[in-house]
This record gives C-alpha cells, sequence and structure tokens, in this order.
C-alpha cells in the first residue's frame, strides 16, 4: 500500500491499494461521525464498482443514498448540480454525513463542488477509478461545474477528507481514457521529473503504473502545499492547458481532456524551441515521441486565430497576456508572461511549421 498524505486547509490521506474499495466503509466510519453515505457516481462506474462500495458502507454502518449521472463532461453542469443538492436535502443528509465519488473527474469535480456547498460544506470523499482522475483531480482541492460559456467557471478549492485509490479499476477503462490520464502523467515528467519521464519509456505493468500514480501523486501534493489557491507555482500543473483548454472548447468538447493537454504540450514544447527558451531542438521529437507512444494526439485542426480566442478569456489571464509553461528542458518548466498576440504568432510559427 502506498500512502501519502497532504497537508493543506484540509489534511488528509491519500491511500492507493489493489481492492481498497472494498475497505471503503471501514475507512469512512473512523472519520465521519454520521451515517448517511450520498454516493455519487456515473452510468458506467455504477455498474462495475458501485456493488462493492455500498456493501463495503453497509457494512460498516452507512445509510447509502445513490445519486447516478449519466457519464461524461455534459454531465459536470449546473442542472445536475442542483439535482444533486436537492436529493440531499430531501434526504435529510446532515453536516455530520459524507458525499462519496465514484468515479472519474466528472464524478470528483461535481462531488465535491456540491460537498462544499451544501450546509455550507460537508465532508466528501474521492474514489478516483480513472488514472486522470487518481493522478490529477481528486488530489489537491479543485472543484467545479461547467457553464455554457466554459468549462470550470464556477467551483471552490475544497479538500477531501480521504482518497481511496484502487488501480485495479483501471483494468476496465477503455484504452483511450487510460491514455487520457497518462497526458496528466506525461505532464508531470515533463515539467519536474525526468526520472519519472524515463519510466513512461518501459513498457507499464501493474506495478509500474502503481509506481507511476504515487509519484505523480506526490508531485501533485508538493506543489499544492506550497500554493493550494493557485496564486504561483500551482501554475506549473498547467503544462499544456492553456492551449488544451482552448482545443476543447473550440471542438465543443468531442476533444477530451487528456487528448487536448496532449496537443497542448506538443505546440508548448516547439514554442519553448522556437522561442530559445530550450537550446534543445530534439525537446520536440522528445514529446512527440513519448505522447504518440502513449497514443495521444500531437496535432490540431485549429489553427492560431481561433485557438486564441478562448485563450484570451482564460481565467488565468489578466487582460493583457497569460503565463505560458514552457519547458527548458525535460523535467525543468519555465513560466513566460506573454501578450495574446505574442501567443498568436508563436501558435501561428508552430502550426505552420506542421503542415
Ligand atoms: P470522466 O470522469 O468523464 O471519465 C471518463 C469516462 O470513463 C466516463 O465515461 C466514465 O464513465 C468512464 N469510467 C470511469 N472509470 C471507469 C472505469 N474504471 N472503467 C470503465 N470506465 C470508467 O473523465 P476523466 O478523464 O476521469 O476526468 C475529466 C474531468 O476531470 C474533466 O471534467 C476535467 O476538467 C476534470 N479535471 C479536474 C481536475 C481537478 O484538479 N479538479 C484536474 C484535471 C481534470
Ligand atoms: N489540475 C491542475 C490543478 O489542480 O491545479
Amino acid at each position: 500500500m502506498e500512502k501519502i498524505h497532504v497537508s493543506a486547509s484540509g489534511s488528509y490521506d491519500i491511500l492507493i491499494e489493489d481492492g481498497i474499495l472494498e475497505k471503503t466503509g471501514a475507512y469512512l466510519k473512523d472519520i465521519i461521525k454520521g451515517r448517511k453515505a450520498v454516493l455519487v457516481t456515473d452510468d458506467i462506474v455504477d455498474g462495475l464498482y458501485s456493488g462493492k462500495v455500498s456493501k463495503s458502507l453497509e457494512e460498516a454502518g452507512f445509510q447509502v443514498l445513490k445519486f447516478v449521472i449519466p457519464n461524461g463532461e455534459a454531465s459536470k453542469n449546473a442542472g445536475n448540480f442542483i439535482k444533486l443538492l436537492e436529493y440531499a436535502a430531501e434526504n435529510k443528509v446532515s453536516r455530520a454525513d459524507v458525499m462519496v465519488a465514484l468515479g472519474g473527474g466528472v464524478v470528483g469535480d461535481l462531488t465535491g463542488f456540491a460537498a462544499a456547498s451544501f450546509l455550507r460544506g460537508i465532508a466528501f470523499v474521492q474514489l478516483p477509478t480513472t488514472l486522470l482522475a487518481a493522478v490529477d483531480s481528486s488530489v489537491g482541492g479543485k472543484t467545479a461545474i461547467d457553464l455554457v460559456a466554459g468549462k470550470n467557471l464556477v467551483g471552490a478549492f475544497y479538500q477531501p477528507k480521504l482518497v481511496l485509490c484502487d488501480i485495479t479499476t483501471f483494468n476496465t477503462l477503455p484504452e483511450e481514457i487510460f491514455a487520457d490520464g497518462m497526458a496528466e502523467v506525461i505532464k508531470y515528467g515533463a515539467i519536474v521529473d525526468k526520472e519519472l519521464w524515463d519510466w513512461l519509456k518501459e513498457p507499464l505493468g501493474h506495478d509500474e503504473i502503481e509506481k507511476i500514480v504515487a509519484r505523480c501523486v506526490s508531485i501533485k501534493r508538493d506543489v499544492v502545499e506550497k500554493d493550494e489557491f493557485d496564486t504561483g507555482l500551482r501554475q506549473i500543473l498547467n503544462f499544456g492547458h492553456t492551449i488544451g483548454h482552448s482545443i476543447e472548447t473550440l471542438s465543443n468538447y468531442t476533444i477530451s481532456h487528456g487528448k487536448a493537454v496532449a496537443i497542448g504540450m506538443s505546440l508548448a514544447s516547439a514554442i519553448s524551441v522556437q522561442n530559445g527558451f530550450c537550446k534543445d531542438a530534439l525537446l520536440v521529437d522528445e514529446m512527440n515521441g513519448m505522447l504518440t507512444r502513449h497514443k495521444l494526439p500531437i496535432n490540431t485542426e485549429f489553427d492560431a486565430v481561433s485557438l486564441i480566442e478562448p485563450i484570451r478569456s482564460d481565467k488565468k489571464g489578466d487582460g493583457a497576456g497569460v503565463n505560458l509553461i514552457l519547458l527548458e528542458k525535460i523535467g525543468q518548466y519555465i513560466i513566460k508572461k506573454v501578450s495574446f498576440d505574442d501567443i498568436c504568432d508563436m501558435l501561428s510559427k508552430v502550426i505552420k511549421e506542421r503542415v
């Protein structure tokens, strides 16, 4: 078992162990005073893992109140947020009770925000079942829903009470959803951890994946502990995301978060070399080789003029430009404040080079 402790505005453990979902109740009964558990999941994960989580919670004396949303990004919306709050209220869930998020980042983000808001905050626990949720969204306390105007525009920083990660759940993940998570794993290697990067060049079996998840979670923990509220260092986790979010938005979310981030990392690497921030011209091949190896895309059909529009409304921008996270080399990030016009020029050059 791997155990990683996070000390932020809330402190909690992240436990990584095969079969740990079956011990959910045993872990929760020690940290939750109430005996109602609102189990939030999506329709796919419900059929796969709700049974064992519910059984474990019931055996520990919890009343399980299950709330199931359709799978997919479109469910991370204000309608489901309100429905979940109404469901908790109808069932007289109290401040002593708990919300349990079982699933990927969509379920985790929605549940976390509902828990942050209901009765001005009740406990919540993350049970991530995608690689992306395990290495990224279940850790660090960013919770959110999407608005029509854009992704993650409403949310809260709200830390879970516990994260239980059973990597055997990845066995049922479709290959391309596993690949989405690899984009975030590659991100951690690229920005701060050359050793992790090198691990990703080897075949990945169960033990390697467990080691990689633990390493990524530790990296994220270190960043979150220094900058929980995203006012400085935490922005390095945004490598590939500024351009990635733009691609997600322009594709109307038909391109997944992970794939959009992959394209964003490829373009950001090319920008790093082309503008002299990275002296090693081979960086782009290294990045593209790694992304391709893990079944991720590197090119976009969108041009620079289209890509810049969503970047202008990026919530991290200040009206004049945004901080771009670039690479000096693999394992070393660099932060550059760039105006929107300059980003547009940079993107235009690197995209033109590829046609
Ligand atoms: P997701 O939650 O939509 O899950 C992807 C698909 O996998 C869904 O269809 C789901 O039903 C299915 N699934 C989940 N677990 C499964 C399993 N074990 N076996 C089979 N199928 C399974 O997507 P995701 O990639 O996990 O998360 C993406 C979301 O996370 C986005 O909304 C993104 O904005 C958010 N995110 C949040 C943070 C954060 O810090 N809060 C960080 C990164 C991403
Ligand atoms: N996923 C980026 C962050 O948590 O800050």
